[in-house]
C-alpha cells in the first residue's frame, strides 16, 4: 500500500481539527426527518421517506408550559430535540425548557456533545460552570439574562428566589446527551465499585454507600 503523500497528509489533519471543532457534522441535503424507528445503526437517523415528511416532523408543543418540579432537585429539564422533533435530525440544533421551584437545582452536569446557552424567562437563577484547571466561572441572572456554558464542561443552575424559575435552554447539537455527575458515579447499573468511589472521594465506603441509596431508582 502507497503511504499518503505529505500535502495530502496535511490535508487530512486539517480536515480532522476542522471537523473536531465544530459540533454536530454538517449536514449534505434540505432535510433528513428522523425514522427514528428504523433499525439501521448510523451517526444520528437515517432519514424517513420525503414524500411522508409533514410539518409536524418540525413542531412540537412540548415546552409551552412548565414542567411539574415536586421532585428530589426541584427542577425539571425537557428537551425539544431529535427524539421529540424528528425534523432537527442532522440540522445540528436543539432546545431545552427548564424550570424550577424555588430552591431548585439543575445539579452539576455536562453536555458531551453541545455548546448550552441559556436565556432567563423567569425568576433568579445562580449558575455556574467548572474549568479543566477547576476554576468556578459564575454568575447570578435574572428574567431576560442570557448565560453560556462551554461543549463538555460541568456545569449547574440553581434558583436563589424565593418563586419558580423558568429558562430557554439552547444547543449546537440534535442531541446534545447529559451526563450528571451524581447519577452516573452513584446511581449507574451495574454500580461503580464501592473501593472505586471510597478511594476517588478520598471518604468511607459507609459514605459511599449512604450517597448510594440517595441515587437508587425510586420504587
Ligand atoms: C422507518 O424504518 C422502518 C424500518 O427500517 C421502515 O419499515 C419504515 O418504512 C420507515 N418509515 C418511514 C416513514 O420512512
Ligand atoms: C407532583 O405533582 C403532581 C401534580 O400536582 C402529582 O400528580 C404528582 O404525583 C406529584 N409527584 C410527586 C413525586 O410528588
Amino acid at each position: 500500500m502507497a503511504s499518503p503523500s505529505t500535502p495530502s497528509l496535511l490535508f487530512l489533519i486539517g480536515l480532522f481539527f476542522f471537523i473536531s471543532a465544530s459540533a454536530d457534522p454538517d449536514m449534505l441535503q434540505d432535510l433528513c426527518v428522523a425514522n427514528i424507528s428504523s433499525e439501521v445503526k448510523l451517526n444520528g437517523f437515517p432519514c424517513k421517506d420525503a414524500a411522508l415528511v409533514t410539518s409536524l416532523d418540525f413542531f412540537s408543543q412540548g415546552l409551552a408550559v412548565a414542567g411539574l418540579t415536586n421532585n428530589t432537585f426541584g427542577s425539571l429539564v425537557r428537551g425539544a430535540n431529535v427524539m421529540t422533533i424528528p425534523g432537527l435530525n442532522t440540522l445540528g440544533v436543539s432546545l431545552s425548557r427548564i424550570d424550577y421551584a424555588p430552591g431548585g437545582l439543575n445539579p452539576p452536569h455536562m453536555h458531551p456533545r453541545a455548546t448550552e446557552i441559556v436565556f432567563v424567562l423567569k425568576g433568579t437563577l445562580d449558575v455556574g460552570f467548572l474549568t479543566t484547571t477547576n476554576r468556578l466561572i459564575s454568575q447570578s441572572l435574572k428574567k431576560g439574562d442570557v448565560f453560556a456554558f462551554p461543549k463538555g464542561l460541568v456545569h449547574f443552575q440553581k434558583n436563589s428566589g424565593r418563586t419558580s424559575a423558568s429558562v430557554i435552554a439552547a444547543f449546537n447539537s440534535q442531541l446534545p446527551g447529559t451526563q450528571s455527575l451524581g447519577a452516573t458515579l452513584f446511581g449507574s447499573t451495574p454500580p461503580v465499585p464501592d473501593n472505586i468511589l471510597s478511594q476517588a472521594f478520598q471518604t468511607s465506603p459507609k459514605t459511599v454507600k449512604y450517597i448510594k441509596t440517595m441515587f437508587q431508582p425510586k420504587k
